[in-house]
């Protein structure tokens, strides 16, 4: 699919992969981001550089685990801007911490932000897209969604479990004209990444480079977009020798906090 002209609602656009997905959008030319996260002044922050683009930005500053504040933004989105056409969810958290060590409050954030809040804000939309017969819904995941490592646990649950719900909505919705595909980078250079203890000869990959590869794999129509050598590399060699794959991990993660 290609985005000129489009209109697309991003969660977790106030910064890192994002924001960097939403000027990528603009820069390919989309018409209309609503752009969506917690904090307004960074929202506000990311229209400024947006606007440049001529592309026309609404934000939405609310918390997705609300669901409340979630419905009443939906249904205000629609009314005021006609229907969106595509849905980035990029909004997560990640805590990172020896599962011996892991905190239940946290769990719960993961839970609530990366599960139960791109629940909450697919439904309101693939509701409407159903309706139009028409839609793009892009989940992020990560590779740690396909290879679970050290440290990491509960944040890969929530990504492994992204990637299930990705599947079955996309059988589900396929008839009705959604299609549902899952994008799934690996370490990447933002404010999550750095509140981690990073991994072991991972080069991480820039936002912008995330963002290029979205674009590129919505143009091929693809269902799970990787990025960068290294995951396929590493996706490449869990297939053929598992044992191993899972050895590399447990030496590349951090010694568990
Ligand atoms: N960075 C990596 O290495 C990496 C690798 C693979 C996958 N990912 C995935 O990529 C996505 C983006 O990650 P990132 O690295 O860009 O993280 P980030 O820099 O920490 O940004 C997270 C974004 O999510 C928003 N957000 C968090 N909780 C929210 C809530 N309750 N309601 C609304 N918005 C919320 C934040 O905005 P506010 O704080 O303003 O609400 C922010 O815009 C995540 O799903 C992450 O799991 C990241």
């Amino acid at each position: 699919m290609h985005i000129q002209g489009k209109t697309a609602l991003i969660t977790g656009a106030s910064r890192g992969i994002g924001r960097a997905i939403a000027l990528e959008f603009a820069r390919q030319g989309i018409q209309r981001l609503l752009l969506v996260a917690r904090s307004h002044q960074r929202l506000a922050e990311v229209a400024a550089e947006i606007e440049e683009f001529g592309t026309e930005v609404i934000l939405f500053s609310l918390d997705l685990t609300q669901p409340v504040e979630v419905n009443i933004a939906v249904a205000r989105a629609w009314r005021d801007y006609g229907p969106v056409h595509i849905l980035v969810n990029c909004a997560g958290v990640a805590h990172q911490s020896s599962f011996l060590q892991s905190r239940l409050p946290h769990v719960q954030e993961e839970i609530a932000t990366n599960l139960i809040g791109m629940y909450t804000i697919t439904r309101l939309v693939a509701r409407r897209m159903v309706v139009q017969q028409e839609g793009t819904i892009v989940n992020v995941s990560s590779l740690m969604g396909r290879l679970a490592a050290p440290t990491m646990a509960t944040y890969s649950a929530t990504k492994f479990a992204i990637l299930g719900f990705t599947q079955a909505l996309r059988g589900e919705l396929a008839s009705h004209g959604v299609q549902v595909i899952a994008l799934l980078p690996s370490l990447t250079d933002t404010d999550m990444a750095r509140n981690l203890e990073w991994f072991r000869w991972i080069i991480p990959m820039m936002p912008e480079q995330v963002a290029k590869a979205l674009v590129k794999g919505l143009k091929r129509n693809s269902t799970e977009i990787l990025v960068g050598w290294q995951s396929y590399l590493a996706i490449w060699c869990d297939r053929i020798a598992p044992p191993l794959m899972e050895k590399i991990l447990c030496l590349a993660a951090p010694l568990p906090r």
